[in-house]
């Protein structure tokens, strides 16, 4: 007899029935944080571009009705994407702030529409609520181009002749203003240069298929990005990346329930850090002679406790964080977590302790570096208590990441959970019922 009445079909909920080990294979396709930046590149340019190893989010649509309406062709199927921008219109206050609320990407293709038509707007920024996330550095970026802004309620405008190389440096090594940065620099006029720079892996990936499109790109060591302007730029034809944060999340749903997870499709190097952390918790895995097949499993029956503290890359990524600590709640002992790259992403600990779990957090830097939120009374540090017994509960996800992390802590548990809002998976993780039901977790 069931807890909960069984969600209805096609309703955004699902039934988890936890407490078995999980045991089966996954693919995971391309990076969601690496796929719709090549699509604004392509916005680049007026001929045909081409990327492949696509993956089924959500979040590709919003950057595909962004394409159509700037007046470019999109044409999607199974594992190929594309696209050919050969107008450009720029979008219209309306759509901007429509599109602009439902993701991070579309305040990418500023730079491209400053290119394209000289003009462009921005309006506050959608994605997950993990913090205030402003777009200050872009604004920065974009200035220092030379574009010129004007702040209207509930957007900015900006005009730009033709952008002109700068030399920029960064308050903090932001992934999106340094996407920013590449799409204003590669046809800027005369050289540019970015210092704490975000060397993230999705960064070089969007940093190959610029120079596959005729761009002078180098990155070089402490951080620092050189770009030498070009007149202009021509299609590409691209493999992006696999995803290092689903995997990631997959690898810790096989720690955290004692299973095994074999991940095809991301190479070993994009997810270094995490497999050392994951061998310090005493997990273990295989990798195959092409290190693109990891088999995840415990390496000891019980886990080991650990200090983890996030960074940008190379370090932790913020975006194993919640997955990776559900895992925690299971280990044999006390792990501290130090969350250094957003101040608010420790919230989906309330809903593992409605769980059983035994998690306090902390507004104090619990970690070896002393990071931007310690002294602004940020919810940014964590202290897990385990090994804990969880139960079912009901719960409703508030963002991606969380929401895995909630998939991880109800497989875990002793009994059933119904979770509210797993469309909201959708965004990032490519078929993931059906990879569910790969791995043995009884849900519906
Ligand atoms: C990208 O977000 C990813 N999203 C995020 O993944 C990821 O967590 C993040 O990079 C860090 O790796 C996409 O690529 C779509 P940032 P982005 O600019 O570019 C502050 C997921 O779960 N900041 O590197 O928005 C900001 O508030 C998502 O897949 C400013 O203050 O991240 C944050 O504290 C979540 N002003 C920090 O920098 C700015 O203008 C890092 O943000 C820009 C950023």
């Amino acid at each position: 007899m069931s807890e909960f009445d069984p969600p209805k079909s096609g309703a955004a909920s699902m039934l988890v029935r936890g407490g078995e080990p999980v045991h089966g294979e996954i693919h995971v396709r391309g990076s969601k944080n690496a796929l719709p930046k090549a699509m604004v590149a392509a916005l680049l340019t007026s001929e045909k571009c081409r990327l492949t190893n696509i993956s089924a989010i959500t979040d590709l649509g919003v950057v595909e009705e962004l394409i159509t309406i700037t007046g470019g062709d999109v044409h999607h199927s199974n594992d190929q994407i594309e696209i050919t921008a050969h107008s450009f219109t720029e979008l219209s206050e309306t759509d901007v702030v429509r599109l602009h609320a439902t993701s991070r990407i579309p305040v990418l293709t500023t730079a491209v529409s400053l290119h394209r038509s000289g003009r462009a707007i921005i309006a506050a920024p959608g994605g997950c609520e993990i913090g205030p996330r402003p777009v200050d550095f872009h604004l920065n970026v974009l200035r220092a181009f030379g574009a010129r802004d004007s702040q209207f309620e509930n957007h900015i405008e900006l005009v730009a002749d033709r952008l002109r190389g700068a030399r920029v440096r960064l308050p903090f090594p932001s992934v999106g203003a340094t996407e920013q940065f590449l799409f204003a620099s590669s046809l800027a006029e005369g050289n540019s240069e970015l210092t704490n720079a975000a060397i993230e892996p999705e960064i070089l990936d969007l940093v190959a298929v610029l120079q596959k499109m005729g761009a002078i790109i180098s990155v070089e060591p402490n951080r620092t990005i050189r770009v030498t302007g070009v007149e202009s730029l021509h299609g590409f034809d691209h493999r992006v990346i696999g995803d290092r944060l689903e995997a990631a999340s997959w690898a810790s749903l096989a720690l955290a329930t004692a299973g095994e997870i074999t991940v095809r499709g991301v190479q070993q190097q994009l997810l270094s850090t995490f497999l050392n952390m994951f061998r310090r918790a005493g997990g273990d895995f295989t990798i195959d002679a092409d290190s693109d097949v990891l088999t995840f499993h415990r390496a000891r029956r019980m886990l080991r406790p650990l200090a983890l503290e996030t960074d940008v890359h190379p370090g932790f990524m913020t975006d194993w964080q919640s997955p990776f600590v559900t895992a925690l709640t299971q280990a044999d002992g006390v792990s501290v977590v130090h969350e250094t790259v957003y101040e608010d992403r420790l919230g989906y600990t309330d809903a593992l302790r409605s769980l059983g779990a035994q998690i306090q957090v902390f507004t104090e830097c619990l970690g070896p570096t002393r990071c931007r939120f310690g002294a602004a009374n940020h919810r940014h540090s964590a202290v897990v208590v385990g090994p804990t017994k969880l139960h079912g509960a009901e719960l409703s996800i508030p963002d991606l990441r969380a929401g895995f992390s909630y998939v991880i802590a109800a497989a875990a548990a002793e009994g059933e959970s119904l979770l509210h809002g797993v469309d909201l998976l959708d965004r990032g993780y490519s078929d993931f019922r059906a990879k569910l039901s790969a791995v043995g977790i009884d849900h519906r």
